[in-house]
């Protein structure tokens, strides 16, 4: 292999990828929600997370241990899940721009937490990929809004500056509490910041007036 190629794979192959793969977790984003967990109690036992942007699974694989058998965690990604899933846990293989309520309330009507860590293939333009990314924060919000229960959370993986600064005003409108992360796995040179929102406002809605929109 030429010198040039060699420094890119160092890099790849991280501390956090390495201990990823010792751990039996498929990606070393992993770490990134552990760390957002412990600081933030994102997951209890017996919640319903919506998972969006799952591939290849590693989110999926952490949230399923921490939410236990009465729970449920079910992703979604455009990219097909090649992992074998524990009971509580299901795969939903679609873009989010087409994912409706008809195709979620086969899991659940409400969900206590969302999760997007979604990312879109990146131009090297810096505003083109602040809109892409700013579109894909916005999709997750809409799901949010439509499926979260009350008072739930929603944590939105962003790109810092313009994009970070619109999602998080609109964050602002519709949680009680908004907080800007930065793990310490994200790498230096990422661009990567999580937004979470706690306590979704506005009023529970009731599973018939749900299931009478299906
Ligand atoms: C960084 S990866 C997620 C990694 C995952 N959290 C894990 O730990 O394994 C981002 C994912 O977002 C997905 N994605 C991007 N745009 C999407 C869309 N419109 N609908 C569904 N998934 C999308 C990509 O296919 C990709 O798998």
């Amino acid at each position: 292999m030429a010198g040039g190629e060699r420094e890119p794979l160092r890099k790849l192959q991280d501390h956090y990828f390495k201990q990823a793969k010792a751990e039996g977790y498929r990606a070393r984003s992993v770490f990134k929600l552990e760390e957002l967990d412990q600081k933030n109690h994102l997951f209890h036992r017996g919640m319903k997370v919506l998972d969006l942007g799952c591939y290849p699974g590693s989110w999926m694989q952490f949230a399923g241990k921490k939410v236990g058998a009465q729970g449920l965690v079910v992703g979604v990604d455009i990219q097909e899940l090649n992992l074998s899933l524990a009971a509580n846990m299901a795969f939903i293989h679609q873009d989010i721009f087409k994912l409706d309520l008809a195709t979620l309330a086969q899991y659940a009507l409400r969900w206590d937490l969302v999760l997007s860590d979604m990312a879109p293939s990146t131009t090297g333009n810096r505003v083109a990929d602040s809109e892409r990314s700013f579109a894909l924060c916005s999709l997750a919000l809409d799901t949010a809004q439509l499926y979260l229960k009350k008072n739930g959370r929603c944590l939105v993986k962003s790109l810092q500056g313009v994009a970070q600064e619109r999602l998080l005003k609109r964050m602002r409108e519709e949680y009680t509490k908004v907080k800007n992360l930065r793990p310490q796995s994200t790498r230096k040179e990422s661009k990567e910041v999580f937004v979470l929102g706690i306590g979704k406002k506005g009023e529970e809605q009731h599973d018939n007036d749900i299931i009478g929109t299906l």
